[in-house]
Parts: structure tokens; C-alpha cells; sequence
């Protein structure tokens, strides 16, 4: 043979492997898995929060590095990276495996992969103790389920949903994104309430609190006369109540109230402290 010919088809025999290597090398590379909006989930199918929102419900809740935020059915992470964006440390909840790995890859580019973490597995069975931000963008009926487990965690703690309701708990605050008129741009949130409804005796009084939710009545008796609890209502730890016109405000630190008691007409204001005798059952 030629020395020309020889050499001419080496080289083709080197194109060829080339291409093969690199032919071969693409197949074994993991492919980018892309969600189609509606695919099923679990519970719930998977739409993503336009940003938007997700930027609006996170402004809402007040996330700050300070928090620990979890999404439950956490899609492809947005939220999750966004909460972590702000300096929040940040869990997501997701059932689908590939959800879950996209989410890591998406946090993996957003330089955000130590401060947030994926858990494969079941919402209603995750933990949330840890929590001080829930975000949520699941469904009515899912909202009402989560309930319970959403009034034990520790007041203060705010819950965000996106479109959804929690049915007759009113939400605290309410917000929209109204360019985007035609798509999701509603977010509820939610800050769970201390507990008071019970037995509470005070240095003059005894008060017997109801509570739904944030919203608390109730009943104060003085000297052997009882007066209605007008407008009271919990933030977290803050509550604030009328009773014959005066003003009550203060912390509620488990069995204990510490505040101040103001009478608008006398333009007084006095310490106000209050202790739990019997919680309602
Ligand atoms: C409407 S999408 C919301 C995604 C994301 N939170 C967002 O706002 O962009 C609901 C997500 O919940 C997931 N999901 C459904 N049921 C679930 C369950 N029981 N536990 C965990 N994730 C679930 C779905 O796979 C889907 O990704």
C-alpha cells in the first residue's frame, strides 16, 4: 500500500473514533429534565409561582437570614432558592425524584446549594418544628389538611400560600402581583397565634378568653361585674384587647401576659400582668 493511502486512512480512522467518543460521550451525559406544567403530583400537580409572587410572598413573610424557610411540594425549588437568596437557610419538600434533582442542579447555579436542602418525600409526613416561614402553593382541601399541624408550630411563625385559603382562618395580610392579572398573583399569610383561651387572673380581675384562631373574646370580671373582650386579636405573641374602653396590650409568654392597660378618655396608662389559672380544653 501507498504511504499516501496508509496514512490517509489512519487519519479517517481517527476522525471516526473522534466522532464515536464524542457521539458516546453525549448520551452518557445526564439530560436536563424539563417539567411540563400539569404534570401530576402526588397530591397536587406541579404550577410554579411565577416570580414574581414568589419574590412577593417571600417580602411579606419578611425573610431574613435569620429565617428557616420551607416550601412544601417545593416544584422545581424557586422558592426554596429565592428564600435562600435573601440569606435564609431553606428547605424544600417535593415527592418527585426529578423535581428533586432539578431543584439541587437549579440551587447547584444559583450558588446557593449550602444553605438549602431537598427532602424526597411526603408534606403531610415532613418535619416542620424547625421552621419560622412555611410557603405553600397546593390546594384548598391540602391547606385545610395542614392546618393542625400548621396552628401547633411556635408563634410567630408565618405561613405564606399562594392563591389558596385556610377556609375560616382569616389571613393577617394579603398581597398581589398586579401585573400579572391573568395568571396566580394573589398570596394569603397567616402568623400563628399564641394560645390564651382559658382562665387568666390579673391583680383586679379574672378574664376568660376565647379564641378562633388569631381572633380572641371573652369575658372580664371585676369587683363582681363582667365586661364583654371587644376586638382582640393575636399576633404571634402580641395581644391586644378592648374591655369598657380601655385599651389592653402585651407579650404572651406562655402562662404569663405582660403589658400595659391604657384608658384613652383618662389619658392614663398602667402596667398590665395577667397569669393563666386553667387553659380551655
Ligand atoms: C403547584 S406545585 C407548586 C410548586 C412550588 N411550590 C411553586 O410554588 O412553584 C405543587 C408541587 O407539590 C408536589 N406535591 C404534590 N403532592 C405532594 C406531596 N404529598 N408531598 C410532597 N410534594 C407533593 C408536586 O409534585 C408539585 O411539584
Amino acid at each position: 500500500m501507498e504511504a499516501s493511502l496508509f496514512f490517509r486512512r489512519i487519519c479517517l480512522l481517527w476522525l471516526a473514533l473522534l466522532a464515536g467518543l464524542t457521539l458516546f460521550g453525549q448520551d452518557r451525559k445526564p439530560a436536563v429534565y424539563e417539567p411540563k406544567i400539569g404534570q401530576k403530583g402526588k397530591d397536587v400537580v406541579w404550577v410554579p409561582t411565577p416570580t414574581e409572587l414568589v419574590d412577593k410572598m417571600l417580602e411579606l413573610a419578611e425573610v431574613k437570614a435569620e429565617d428557616f424557610v420551607i416550601d412544601l411540594g417545593s416544584g422545581d425549588g424557586r422558592t426554596v432558592i429565592s428564600a435562600a437568596r435573601l440569606g435564609a437557610k431553606a428547605e424544600g419538600v417535593e415527592f418527585n425524584h426529578d423535581m428533586i434533582v432539578l431543584s439541587r442542579e437549579n440551587a447547584r447555579r444559583e450558588g446557593v446549594s449550602d444553605k438549602v436542602e431537598f427532602i424526597e418525600g411526603d408534606m403531610f409526613e415532613a418535619d416542620l418544628s424547625h421552621a419560622t416561614v412555611i410557603t405553600l402553593f397546593l390546594l384548598p382541601g391540602l391547606n385545610i389538611k395542614l392546618r393542625p399541624k400548621l396552628l401547633e408550630l411556635r408563634p410567630g411563625t408565618r405561613v405564606v400560600s399562594n392563591t389558596f385559603t385556610m377556609n375560616d382562618w382569616v389571613p393577617d395580610s394579603t398581597v398581589t402581583t398586579p401585573e400579572n392579572w391573568n395568571s396566580w398573583n394573589t398570596a394569603f399569610m397567616w402568623i400563628i397565634p399564641a394560645r390564651v383561651d382559658g382562665l387568666w387572673k390579673s391583680s383586679d380581675s379574672e378574664i376568660s378568653f376565647s379564641q378562633k384562631y388569631q381572633i380572641v373574646g371573652g369575658l372580664l370580671t371585676r369587683d363582681g361585674r363582667s365586661y364583654p373582650v371587644d376586638n382582640g386579636r393575636i399576633r404571634g405573641n402580641q395581644i391586644s384587647f378592648m374591655v369598657d374602653g380601655s385599651r389592653y396590650s402585651g407579650e404572651i409568654d406562655g402562662d404569663l401576659i405582660k403589658g400595659t392597660v391604657e384608658v384613652p378618655k383618662e389619658g392614663t396608662k398602667a402596667e398590665f400582668t395577667a397569669k393563666r389559672l386553667a387553659s380551655r380544653p
